[in-house]
């Protein structure tokens, strides 16, 4: 665990020597106490506490109470500034190593795991370091020198009372494996009730609209059910050793006052070594019972220090160079498979060349695998086999942060942040000015619309941009695109059907922003890509046809009949239209 501990706190680590230190130091003040106690009483004993001996040991204790307020004031809030510090980096640098990591990490994790490790895990890190550290360090630092003065009083008493410590900590040890089974086993429960209660919240307009509201809050209260009976469960386990620990240092005060009275009617101890003895032996059992409390606390560190360590462990995508430069940027595949998962395929042996400054259209039913390809250009995943160039450069020696610089996306999905439209135009280039965000803006035909909202581009949009249309949306994506102005293009076309006003002017926004790109287009309406240099339609992950339409048409294959179908439709649809009229 101290391994652990160590290799997440790193250099860090040095800001505790001095609140530890203080807690040592506090813990031997504390010593004094007992120490003047012991006299008072042996006094008491020998009737000889006289008036003069009771000042001295008032100052003594008052001495020793205001040293320890300075020194205990000290080291408390040293460990709390100093330990909140130490949290905060540590929260830090998992905030930064997980921006770090491919997409395929957040595939693998669920949201409920990842909440967890940022909030729970690095706040029990935090809570311990800053709480349960100094009191289990003072703790363990009493007793230590408990045990030691006991054996300057008798050896033979303290080697059996050393003896009975002893004895809890295969009870301890004990405690210490069920918690981290039962630990991990709830960890793993509040994962699924923060998955659960995101999807209850981000799904609940589906689930109203489906009636399934009950269904799935039933879902959510049987996961909270769970996480009630193992923390229950947890409880009754935990409670025969913690009792069995209990039992054992609470027994160590009536065994010392045993085996002592034998002594001291044998002769073999005075009753001044005795009553000291007691007076230790006491404050021992007290420090042993409360080290429980503070022991399963160390635990909960080691658990959240376990969880912390293995998402540092997971590590970002490899590249060779940091810097690079890329001077053109035509984009290649050679041989590309790639699978989300293990063992689910989902692109086969891809294989074309889009040259710099062309439009490549991808096309083919859903689940194709057209955003896939995109994703892989973006580099956020890696293949699983094959190599993607682009500028004749293997991107997976590329920078992958650096790579994005040349890259602008515009997704199926577009999310927006809960902030304001200025803001979230200015993602795509966060040093632009005012007058450069409504000059994109007016590129995307947005500009007309974010005019008239209350605020205009001061407008604060709800989570996800939920307070604006699907189109609108698009259009802000566009923007940023726009603003972006990298050279390469990557359009993920929203599948939803747009009404022709809308259509026609994210049409216009896109032919301003693909001007002289390398353009990347995701199309499911035919008709928007029959100019693109190459057109590739994918089938269930494998190229099926590519070349220009021209080409396609004449080939009259899928191609062909997929465009075919499309006319059909919209003729029927205009027919409709006109019947209607
Ligand atoms: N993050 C993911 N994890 C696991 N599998 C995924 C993931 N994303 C997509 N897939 C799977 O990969 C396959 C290809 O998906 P992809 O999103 O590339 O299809 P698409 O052609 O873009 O479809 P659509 O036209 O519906 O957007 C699908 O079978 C999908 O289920
Ligand atoms: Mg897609």
């Amino acid at each position: 665990m101290l391994k652990t501990i160590n290799n997440l706190l790193g250099d860090n680590k040095k800001r505790l020597y001095m609140p530890i230190f203080l807690t040592v130091i506090d813990a031997i003040g504390s010593m004094a106490l007992y120490f003047i106690l012991y006299l008072t009483v042996i006094d008491l004993l020998n009737k000889s506490l006289t008036e003069n001996k009771i000042i001295v040991y008032t100052c003594i204790c008052a001495a020793s109470v205001i040293y320890r307020i300075i020194v205990y004031r000290k080291g408390y809030l040293l460990c709390f500034t100093k330990g909140f510090d130490v949290a905060h980096d540590v929260r830090v640098n998992i905030g930064e190593h997980i921006c770090n990591l491919s997409l395929g990490y957040f595939n693998q994790n669920s949201m409920g795991y990842l909440m967890n490790t940022l909030t729970n895990d690095v706040g029990n890190f935090e809570g311990i370091i800053t709480h349960a550290l100094p009191f289990c360090i003072k703790a363990l630092t009493s007793c230590a020198l408990i045990i030691i003065g006991t054996f300057f009083i008798n050896w033979k008493l303290a080697l059996t009372q050393f003896f009975v410590i002893i004895l809890s900590f295969p009870v301890l040890h004990w405690g210490n494996k069920l918690i981290k089974k039962y630990g991990s086993e709830k960890r793993n429960l509040s994962s699924r009730v923060v998955s659960v209660v995101m999807e209850y919240l981000n799904g609940f307009k589906v689930f109203k609209s489906h009636n399934m509201t009950d269904t799935h809050f039933d879902r959510l209260l049987n996961t909270l059910e769970d996480t009630r009976k193992l923390s229950i469960k947890t409880e009754y386990k935990m409670a025969v050793p913690n009792c069995t620990y209990s039992i054992i240092v609470s027994f160590l005060t009536p065994l010392v006052l045993l085996l002592g009275s034998y002594m001291l009617s044998g002769h073999k101890f005075t009753s001044d070594s005795f009553t000291a003895f007691m007076i230790m032996s006491l404050a021992l059992s007290a420090i042993l019972v409360s080290f429980e409390h503070y022991y399963i606390m160390l635990n909960d560190l080691k658990l959240a220090a376990n969880n912390l360590e293995k998402a540092f462990s997971i590590k970002p995508l490899p590249y060779s160079d940091e810097d690079f430069k890329l001077s053109s940027y035509d984009i290649k595949f050679n041989n590309v498979n790639f699978s989300y998962e293990t063992g689910k395929q989902v692109l086969y042996d891809i294989n074309f060349c889009s040259e710099s400054g062309s439009v490549t259209a991808l096309i083919g039913p859903s689940g194709a695998g057209k955003s896939t390809i995109a994703n892989l250009i973006a580099r956020f995943w890696d293949s699983t086999s094959g190599e993607i160039f682009i500028g004749g450069r293997d991107i997976k020696e590329l920078n992958p942060d650096r790579l994005l610089h040349y890259i602008s996306e515009v997704f199926q999905e577009n999310i927006l942040l809960n902030d304001t439209i200025l803001n979230n135009i200015k993602i795509g280039r966060p040093e632009a000015s005012y007058d450069e965000i409504v000059e994109a803006s007016k590129a995307a035909h947005c500009h007309e619309f974010i005019e008239k909202l209350t605020e205009g581009y001061n407008t604060v949009v709800s989570e996800g941009g939920k307070s604006l249309s699907g189109g609108e949306r698009q259009r802000i994506a566009i923007a940023r695109a726009i603003l972006k102005n990298a050279p390469i293009l990557l359009l993920d076309e929203s599948t939803a059907s747009l009404d022709p006003d809308n259509e026609s002017k994210i049409n216009h926004a896109l032919d301003q922003l693909m001007r002289e790109k390398t353009v990347f287009v995701i199309a499911h309406r035919l008709n928007t890509i029959s100019h693109a240099d190459q057109i590739i339609l994918l089938n269930n992950g494998k190229i099926e046809e590519i070349g220009s339409h021209d080409n396609l048409m004449q080939q009259k294959g899928h191609y062909f009949r997929m465009v075919k179908e499309q006319e059909a439709a919209r003729k029927w649809n205009i027919k409709g239209e006109s019947k209607n009229e």
